[in-house]
């Protein structure tokens, strides 16, 4: 089933889906967005993203349109892609001015798109083999440059990193910092567990601070669980009892093995013996009982 498209009011099929080249979200990446996902075809926890998404705009000056109308688009789009569950891009870009990065060209405009597609998350298989992340030698840009707790238009830096994981054969990349402390993978956050203790680095080395991330903080300290926000280097994922990444689409998904580009020469490491460990596996359970209780059953 084909995606459905929401520009500035208009539903039209991605081929009839079209923004002016001189966009400013298209020449600079100047644009925020945010992916929310439905369960039981309503998005789940829009708040936080649409909390995120004001600040990710507040931070860049952009102004956003009204929440009703960005609250009306969604909802009318969703209907109308008719799917039993959806994903969901919302994008406000900063809208054409006159040309030239000055923000100011374009004082006054955005422009609203809407991407709404059948919802696709990883196969079961997935979780039950983990992931391959490599450790890449690109680093997560700083908080003092284009700080990565916005959720801005401006991927480049996890796309290159997500390219020099694929070429060597990982599925995604974990990034570190300038100072070689483990930040996060291209579109989700890491977790790991080391002797019963579950770790995930702090917002401060500069993330985005995931949804996604913040319930299972949430609900793992509501199981009990001792839950840590440290700094790390890559060796502690290589010692750890188990890893994984949460995000919107891929919930808790378990990483078994890491290669370390970021070094000298390519080393492959299993994380544990290399099979998907019981606390990531709990944590989703957890989750989506999480979802049942707040989201299906109201
Ligand atoms: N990505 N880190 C980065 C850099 C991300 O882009 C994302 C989300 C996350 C996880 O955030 P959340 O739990 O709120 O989904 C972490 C979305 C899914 C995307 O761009 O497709």
């Amino acid at each position: 089933m084909p995606a459905l498209c929401n520009v500035e009011g208009h539903l039209v099929p991605p081929e009839q889906a079209v923004v002016p080249i001189f966009d400013r979200g298209f020449l600079y990446g100047d644009s925020v967005y945010e992916v929310v996902r439905t369960y039981g075809g309503r998005p789940f926890e829009l708040e936080r993203h649409l909390l995120r998404m004001e600040r990710s705009a507040q931070r860049i000056g952009l102004s956003l349109p009204p929440r009703e109308k960005l609250l009306h688009e969604l909802t009318r789009t969703l209907e109308a892609a008719q799917n039993a569950e959806s994903y969901a891009r919302i994008i406000v870009t900063r809208g054409e001015g006159q040309f030239g990065l000055g923000a100011h060209l374009a004082e006054g405009q955005n422009r609203l798109i809407l991407i709404v597609r059948p919802l696709q998350t990883p196969p079961e298989e997935m979780y039950a083999r983990g992931l391959t992340m490599a450790i890449v030698k690109t680093r997560r840009n700083p908080p003092q440059a284009l700080d990565p707790a916005l959720k801005t238009g401006n991927y480049l830096n996890n796309i290159l990193a997500l390219r020099e994981a694929q070429e060597a054969g990982a599925d995604d990349a974990i990034l570190l910092d300038l100072a070689g402390r483990v930040t996060e993978g291209t579109t989700s956050n890491v977790f790991f567990v080391q002797r019963g203790v579950l770790v995930t680095p702090p917002l401060s080395l500069g993330m985005l601070e995931g949804v996604t991330r913040a319930l299972f903080i949430e609900i793992a300290r509501a199981q009990g669980l001792i839950l840590r926000e440290e700094p790390h280097g890559p060796e502690a994922l290589a010692a750890a009892d188990e890893v994984f990444m949460t995000s919107t689409l891929r919930e808790a998904m378990p990483v078994t093995s890491l290669v370390f580009l970021e070094s000298h020469g390519e080393q492959v490491r299993k994380v544990a013996d290399g099979r998907p460990g019981p606390v990531a596996k709990r944590l989703r359970a957890d989750f989506r009982e999480y979802v049942e209780r707040t989201h299906l059953r109201r």
